[in-house]
């Protein structure tokens, strides 16, 4: 039997979270933010005072990566790093050292760990392409760059975090150039993904599309 896997992939604030989170709730299956994981590499990387250029010791942490999800909080070690992985900082820093092929391939096991019964909704950039394929639904999510850096500023300013509209379109880019042109899993839609582009669409319209999906695949009955 194949595991029901439902792959979001798309750029930064695209909606993907979102979205990947009223799907598991919806369908009652796990969720995997792979996000997270490469935040907190980026998180392990400034705190060990690593720089971004050494392969091999960004490699071995991501090997043994203390991570731990524990309902919607995120632990590193004993530590609830939940808000600090969310700055536009430690993004940066883990879209660099997600750009690093032995890194990807370091938390491969570990994210596909998470495919287990009932099944599993992936977030991310390479959920339908790299590590997930074999996913009967996958969907790719797009917007406008304008769009995505106002969501992304709501975000922020809910989360207590100051942010400005012109710097956040200008590190969007730059994160979304650096996913995209990556030699190792860059971001791009599986040939098989739906598209769903969401400038025009409220997060209600998107959920409502998919739910249309779920259905039709038979993730709902
Ligand atoms: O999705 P989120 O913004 O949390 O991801 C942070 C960074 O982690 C992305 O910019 C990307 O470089 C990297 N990432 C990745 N592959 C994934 C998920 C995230 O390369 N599957």
């Amino acid at each position: 039997m194949t595991l029901p896997i439902i792959t979001i992939d798309g750029p930064s604030g695209v909606g993907k979270g979102t979205l990947a989170q009223w799907v598991a709730c919806k369908t009652g299956f796990h969720f995997l933010d792979s996000g997270a994981i490469y935040r907190a590499l980026a998180y392990g990387v400034l705190a060990e005072e690593l720089s971004v250029d050494s392969v091999a010791e960004i490699t071995d942490l991501a090997q043994q990566l203390p991570v731990r999800f524990l309902a919607t909080s995120v632990f590193y070690a004993e530590q609830d790093i939940t808000a600090q992985i969310r700055t536009e900082a430690v993004a940066a820093i883990a879209s660099q050292v997600a750009a690093i092929a032995q890194v990807r391939e370091a938390l491969l096991a570990r994210q596909r760990a998470f495919a287990q019964l009932p099944g599993l909704v992936a977030d991310g950039r390479d959920m339908g392409t790299v590590v997930f394929p074999e996913a009967p639904l996958k969907l790719y999510l797009t917007a406008s760059a304008e769009i995505r850096a106002q969501r992304r500023v709501k975000q922020l300013k809910n989360q207590g975090i100051d942010a400005n509209i012109p710097q956040i379109i200008q590190d969007i880019v730059a994160r979304d150039e650096r996913d995209a042109t990556r030699k190792t899993a860059p971001l791009v839609a599986a040939q098989d993904a739906v598209m769903i582009d969401t400038t025009e669409l409220s997060i209600e319209a998107v959920c409502q599309q998919t739910e249309s999906l779920l259905w039709e695949k038979g993730f709902l009955s």
